[in-house]
């Protein structure tokens, strides 16, 4: 496994050339795509479902998809998810009514999973499930949209949540989402943060391969 993880996220992508964009990031070094869903429910804003995971894996993307679920109720989606071809599958524990049970669906499909937590929301959601867990996912925006600025008390909270995992002594990967940036992301990474979504940092205009890639490998160095 890699030590570092760079997911751009599809939320900033151009949906009407979605193929063409995850090709694109995926050419420029992206390791994973993350892949947001929202319901206007849970969040006030609707994205995309099972249908365009699935249709991107038709269209031939073999890289882990990372399908962050903002919805509720969390369980009736995530079989379809699993069938879609979804790699990760991560939730935000308010949004189910069972934890551990949601957790072990997703395992029992052969997906990994992996709990949300929102930049209010305790680092104890995962206490007890240590060992039902692949990723911690730690909000530094409020979850619903794209190009939000980076909330700076996620950081202390990174630093608590890599505590946690390495004193579990699992094999879990902490994962950060919301207002990366080539600007703040050697900040996070010291913080323990060993994956990173980012957004409207890295798919935004001109939208070619070049620049991707130019913001990429700036993430990573
Ligand atoms: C927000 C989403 C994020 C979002 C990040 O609810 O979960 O994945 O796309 O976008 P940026 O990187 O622009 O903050
Ligand atoms: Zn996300």
């Amino acid at each position: 496994d890699k030590d570092y993880l760079i997911a751009p996220s599809i939320l900033s992508a151009d949906f009407a050339k979605l193929g063409q964009e995850v090709d694109n990031v995926l050419a420029a070094g992206a390791d994973v795509v993350h892949f947001d869903v929202m319901d206007n429910h849970y969040v006030p804003n609707l994205t995309i479902g099972p249908m365009v995971c699935k249709a991107l894996r038709n269209h031939g993307v073999t890289a882990p998809i990372d399908v962050h679920l903002m919805v509720q109720p969390v369980d009736r989606i995530i079989g379809d998810f699993i069938d879609a071809g979804a790699s990760y599958i991560t939730f935000h524990p308010e949004a189910s009514n069972h934890i551990d049970r949601t957790l072990a669906m997703i395992r029992d499909g052969g997906c990994k999973a992996g709990l949300v937590l929102n930049p209010a929301t305790s680092l104890d959601y995962c206490k007890y499930v240590m060992d039902k867990i692949d990723i911690i996912l730690l909000m530094s925006v409020n979850p619903g949209f794209g190009g939000q600025k980076f909330i700076p008390s996620v950081l202390e909270k990174a630093k608590e949540a890599r505590k946690l995992i390495d004193a579990s002594g699992y094999d879990i990967r902490l994962e950060i989402d919301g207002g990366v940036t080539v600007d703040n992301i050697k900040q996070v990474a010291e913080c323990g943060v060993d994956m990173f979504v980012a957004g409207s940092a890295i798919l935004k205009e001109p939208r070619t391969q070049d620049a991707y890639k130019t913001t990429i490998d700036k993430m990573r160095q």
